[in-house]
């Protein structure tokens, strides 16, 4: 299933909704992109996408509805569309709003629950999708997962997961550009430029993301590590530092916070729209 001619909603031309617009346009989708400033619309417009103010003339014009808005602007965006979205699919990008919330708010709308990284910038987004208790996906899924595969892969988990996705996904890429700002200036304590250390990085970290389709990480490592060699002694001097701990713990902790964010951006959001 392609995307040429299908019209696709973007409400909330921001910086992940921009992202969302470039790939639907590349796909040939038809976009129609909402804001509120006239920079916002612009960005939008110059991606290729028709534009305008009113979040309903949006909704009326689409087959699907992507929310791009940020959680705490979703009252009113809701409040809006509510009355528009009867019969259509809609699908939200927006952290901690739950599949409960968008049901309850977007009365008769097919409703989808995406989780997109930092990667769509560059069309590598892992968007995790969310499976309905049950395990349901919605009879609009392969529409949905066309959407989201304009800013690049998909994968389906339980809602219940979400938080532990944002953390993985969603939070993982600025742990590994801190661990990856790390190795660069070993590598510039070494005596490399700067410039010289960060190509190095950026290409084995490419290599290793080809390679993890083929082979488990230990793989890759004992593969690296001749005996007696350079790579058993950085390892060695790694270890000590409990790296996995450390790595674990901060996974952990970012799944921790977004529980803690999610349950805010839900309640606070209950409270606004009158669900119980
Ligand atoms: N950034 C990420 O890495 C990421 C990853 C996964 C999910 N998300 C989710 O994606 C959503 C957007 O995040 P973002 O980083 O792209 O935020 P953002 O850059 O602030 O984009 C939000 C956009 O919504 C527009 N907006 C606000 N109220 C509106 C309204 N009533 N009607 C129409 N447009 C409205 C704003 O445009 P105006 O200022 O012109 O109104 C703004 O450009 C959030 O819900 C976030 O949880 C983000």
């Amino acid at each position: 299933m392609g995307l040429e001619g299908v019209r696709v909603a973007v409400l909330g031309a921001g910086r992940m909704g921009s992202a969302i617009i470039r790939g639907l346009v590349a796909a040939g989708a038809e976009v129609i992109a909402t804001g509120r400033r006239r920079e916002t619309l612009e960005r939008a417009a110059a991606l290729g996408a028709r534009t305008t103010r009113s979040n309903t003339e949006a909704v009326d014009e689409a087959d699907i509805v992507v929310i791009a808005v940020k959680p705490f602007n979703y009252p009113e965006v809701a409040e809006e569309i509510a009355g528009h979205v009867a019969g259509k699919v809609v699908a939200s990008i927006m952290a901690g709003v739950t599949l409960k919330i968008l049901d309850k708010t977007l009365p008769g709308a097919e409703t989808y629950r995406a989780m997109p990284n930092i990667g769509a910038l560059v069309g590598r987004s892992v968007t995790a999708l969310a499976l309905r208790d049950g395990g349901g996906r919605g009879s609009n899924w392969r529409l949905v997962e066309e959407v989201f595969k304009t800013i690049g892969s998909v994968v389906w988990i339980p809602e219940s997961l979400m938080d532990a996705w944002t953390a993985l996904a969603g939070s993982g890429p600025g742990i590994l550009a801190e661990i990856i700002d790390a190795m660069i200036l070993g590598g510039v304590a070494a005596g490399l430029r700067r410039d010289v250390a960060t190509k190095a990085v950026a290409e084995q970290l490419r290599a290793i993301a080809d390679l993890l389709e083929e082979k488990h990480p230990a793989a890759i490592r004992d593969e690296v590590a001749t005996p007696g060699g350079t790579t058993i002694a950085g390892i060695h001097a790694l270890s000590s530092y409990s790296p996995r701990r450390m790595l674990m713990d901060a996974i952990l902790a970012a799944a921790e916070k977004s529980r803690e964010l999610s349950e805010y951006v839900a309640n606070e959001l209950a409270k606004k729209l009158n669900i119980d």
